[in-house]
């Protein structure tokens, strides 16, 4: 497995720019094939999430040509069937998109039960409890789930029991080609929620109320390819803020929605950080020591899940004890947690609560990346720390953080990559 070699103890400095949304990409490109005619994505990042969904659009039949990098043209119109087949699709959680998308597209979906990064229990009931009252059945088979519309779909009312991303905009998808209207009562707010929304409105659905708890989706019959371009990834650029932070830096992080950053900016200033707000900028300033400062992730516009680890990790090195609470994920979230200490991090986890004692310092060792964003955790734990750290199972990292050694090394970070000869998830093309 490769792995990331960091020397810590380099401040940040200079400028990054963010790439496009992972969260927002791995739904848009599913939606493509509600579409009747190409469309061309742009600000697609570089990640492998994306390619394994780029890679499944192709099995499928599409017509995919990558024009550069992050732009992205996709013709959906030779698909043929509507299944996804199991090997690449279980990788990736987002494959779920695909029922929603099918359903709207032919009424009928087999797709994998969905995989991604292993925090706990992570079912999809309230997805298919939208997907049965827009009128489908479904069952279980050898990992697969089969959800079809035997009389089509019909609008409904549905109340979603939690606040979720993933069920939000898989209702949206089947939803947007359904006869008459749907609401979506108690819907998640997150920006890749507002993104699909709009990348759904501008081929020609009718989507009213997407940001707010409310969604009200009036089913067209047609929807036609577009030029789209998506939103920053938030994460990413919250991830690049405390990393920043951490090492005491002075990093101006571009292309950004700064409204989207809002509660990541707030818990960084209640430490002692500085931050200033560009129209699509954030600088932020630190001069250590930080203050401790308690957190609690909620869903959006609350302070997200995903980056829990990485400010997990910039408190255990400020000063005072903290309280990291994490609501939307069972605790499994935590498990990090255990990579932190074997670098000095003083963090003990009751349930949902993890108290941060904050420590001088950290020290280098080898620690895994057990997840996309605890990856991402270690990747700042190691730039603090004194030292060298290894970062195991990257390739967690790399499913969502485009060139992120690259982006560090060109902010003043000492980090390379270890290459090891055996790699999969590149062959996916
Ligand atoms: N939940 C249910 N039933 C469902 C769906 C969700 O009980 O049918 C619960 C989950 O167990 C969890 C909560 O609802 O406790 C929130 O889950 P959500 O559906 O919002 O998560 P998701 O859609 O599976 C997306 C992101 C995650 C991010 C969460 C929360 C994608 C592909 N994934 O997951 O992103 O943590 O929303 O914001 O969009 C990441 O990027 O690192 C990542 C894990």
């Amino acid at each position: 497995m490769d792995k990331y070699v960091i020397k810590g103890g380099c401040r940040l400095t200079g400028e990054v720019n963010i790439s496009g949304a992972k969260n927002a990409a791995v739904a848009i490109l599913p939606a493509v094939i509600l579409s009747d005619s190409p469309c061309r994505i742009e600000n697609i990042p570089d990640i492998s999430d994306v390619k394994t969904l780029t890679y499944i659009l192709k099995e499928m039949g599409a017509r995919v040509e990558y024009l550069d990098l992050h732009t992205v043209e996709i013709d959906p119109r030779p698909i043929m069937t509507d299944i996804v087949s199991a090997e690449i699709a279980r990788r990736i959680r987002a494959s779920y998109y695909f029922i929603g998308a099918l359903l709207g597209r032919c009424r009928n979906a087999v797709v994998p039960l969905p995989g991604g990064c292993n925090f706990g229990v992570r079912p999809i009931d309230q997805h298919l409890k939208g997907f049965v009252a827009l009128g489908c059945d479904y069952s279980l088979d050898n990992g697969m789930i089969s959800v079809s519309a035997k009389n089509d779909l019909h609008g409904a009312n549905i109340y979603l029991d939690v606040v979720t991303v993933g069920a939000t905009m898989n209702i949206m998808l089947a939803a947007v080609k359904a006869r008459g209207l749907t609401v979506i009562e108690n819907a998640a707010r997150e920006p890749h929620i507002v993104d699909l929304a709009n990348f759904l409105n501008t081929m020609g659905a009718d989507i009213r109320g997407a940001g707010t708890d409310t969604i009200k989706i009036h089913g067209v019959q047609r929807l036609r390819g577009v030029t789209y371009s998506i939103i920053p990834d938030q994460i990413e650029a919250g991830t690049y803020m405390v990393a920043a932070a951490a090492t005491g830096g002075d990093v101006v992080v571009k292309n950004v929605t700064p409204k989207h950053l809002e509660s990541i900016s707030a818990k960084l200033v209640e430490m002692g950080v500085t931050i200033e707000e560009g129209d699509d900028t954030v600088r932020v300033l630190c001069e250590r020591p930080l203050r401790k400062c308690n957190v609690k992730t909620m869903p959006h516009p609350g302070f997200p899940t995903d980056m829990q680890p990485q400010i997990t990790t910039l408190l255990s090195v400020a000063k005072g004890t903290s309280m990291v609470n994490e609501s939307v994920w069972e605790n499994n979230r935590f498990k990090y947690v255990d990579e932190l200490r074997r670098m000095g991090a003083q963090i003990t986890v009751d349930g949902k609560v993890a108290i941060v004692e904050g420590a001088d310092r950290l020290k280098g060792a080898p620690v895994r990346a057990l997840d996309l964003r605890a990856g991402a955790a270690m990747v700042i734990a190691g730039l603090v720390a004194e030292g060298t750290t290894q970062v195991e199972d990257v390739q967690y990292i790399e499913r969502g953080y485009e060139n992120i050694v690259e982006k560090l090394v060109e902010l003043g970070a000492d980090i390379y990559r270890m290459e090891e000869p055996e790699r999969t998830l590149d062959k996916i093309g």
